[in-house]
């Protein structure tokens, strides 16, 4: 009844754990966004749009202050010149930029190689492609991932690699030896990368975050993907954005006008604000996750379950400790006996098991929630 392209489409973990958290009455740190909203100065920047009239269709490509801001932001964050008219598009989230951006440059049988633990989007954005994922594993305990592993996985008929930068769900920060490498493979077998950054603000202990545009500072292959919802605490507003050489941003429009058309206009005025106050921001934001990110770790350390300390995004992963039970099975144990939820990562590897041992936290949570959280995953004593 139903296209075949729906054949391997499976539904979101995350919907199924946050009903079984909602059943259960449990703590949840499973689903991945805050439980408290952005600042208010930004929810009167969208009341203000509102308000003064912004409220019709915004240009398909985004709204040209938003895409002017990004560029002088980008500039001085990675050096790179991108020109806002035809380099931008302004996208409901870095959800549909990464949509947008596979189907317009994946064929039915074209391969693309993703790193596992995947964010589940890619695999599912290829498959409704019709292309062909291949897997290249980050490893533990650093998630690291093998030079010569992702060299196998390239063939004839490999189209791009999709890279998460920072990680979700790891914490994992690409070092520049790591995309120096996964640049130079592309180049040498001419494939594009796809590089989603929607936490390129959420990195830990002063690490730099380093963007592919400080790579490819052409953007001769690359597409970056970002999104306001993580910076801006605002997930709802589902505002992002593609990145690519005007040649690539025309196909990536050409399917973009086709589903979305255009983006939401006040919020697009309210994010483009958000940018000009970015310099006042960031450090508040940043010593915030800092704390929220050094608070779980050291409550997880006086837990059974052993953390993995992430350096970036707003996860953590963390160790079974029990080889009796999969992810799956303590994580719905964990939600129905000791109410607290968590994401079960199996779901986001296809070649390793590593995810069976493992489950994935969320700390986008007010210190509260992240105390009465780990609190119950104290009783659990296996
Ligand atoms: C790695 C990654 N990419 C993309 C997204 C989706 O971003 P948006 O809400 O802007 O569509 C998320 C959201 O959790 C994410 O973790």
């Amino acid at each position: 009844m139903f296209a075949n392209r729906l054949r391997g489409i499976e539904d979101s973990i995350f919907g199924l754990m946050s009903a079984l958290a909602a059943e259960y009455k449990a703590v949840n740190l499973g689903q991945g966004f805050p439980d408290f909203s952005g600042p208010d100065w930004l929810i009167e920047a969208f009341n203000k749009a509102m308000k003064d009239g912004k409220n019709q269709y915004a240009p398909p490509q985004g709204i040209h202050s938003l895409r002017k801001i990004i560029s002088d932001t980008y500039l001085k964050f990675y050096e790179c010149r991108i020109d806002p008219e035809n380099e931008i598009t302004i996208t409901a989230g870095a959800t549909e930029a990464l949509f947008s951006t596979i189907l317009a440059l994946i064929n039915p049988g074209d391969e693309v190689i993703i790193f596992e633990p995947f964010y589940d989007a890619y695999y599912s954005d290829i498959i409704l492609a019709g292309g062909i994922p291949k897997f290249v594993t980050l490893h533990k305990p650093n998630f690291d991932f093998d030079f010569e592993e992702l060299i196998i996985q390239v063939t004839p008929r490999t189209k791009a690699i999709i890279i998460n930068n920072p990680h979700n769900p790891t914490g994992k920060v690409y070092s520049k030896n790591e995309l120096e490498f996964i640049f130079e493979t592309a180049n040498k077998h001419n494939l594009y990368i796809v590089s989603d950054e929607v936490y390129e603000f959420l990195t830990y202990d002063n690490l730099k975050h380093i963007s592919i545009l400080n790579i490819d500072k052409h953007l001769t292959r690359s597409i970056m993907i970002s999104s306001a919802g993580k910076t801006f605490s605002m997930t709802g507003w589902k505002i992002g954005w593609a990145i690519a050489n005007p040649k690539i941003s025309d196909a990536i429009r050409k399917v973009h006008q086709w589903t979305t058309f255009t983006v939401n206009t006040p919020g697009q005025h309210a994010v483009a604000f958000g940018f000009t106050k970015l310099d006042e921001y960031l450090p508040i934001f940043k010593e915030e996750y800092q704390y929220r990110r050094d608070l779980i770790y050291s409550e997880l350390v006086k837990t059974k379950f052993t953390p993995h300390k992430p350096f970036g995004s707003y996860f953590i992963m963390v160790d079974i400790p029990t080889l009796e039970k999969d992810d799956i099975e303590i994580a719905k144990e964990l939600t129905v006996d000791y109410k607290v939820a968590t994401i079960p990562p199996s779901v986001f590897y296809r070649n390793s098991d590593e995810g069976k041992k493992m489950l994935r936290i969320c700390f986008a949570k007010t210190p509260r929630t992240i105390i009465e959280g780990i609190e119950n995953l104290k009783k659990y004593k296996a």
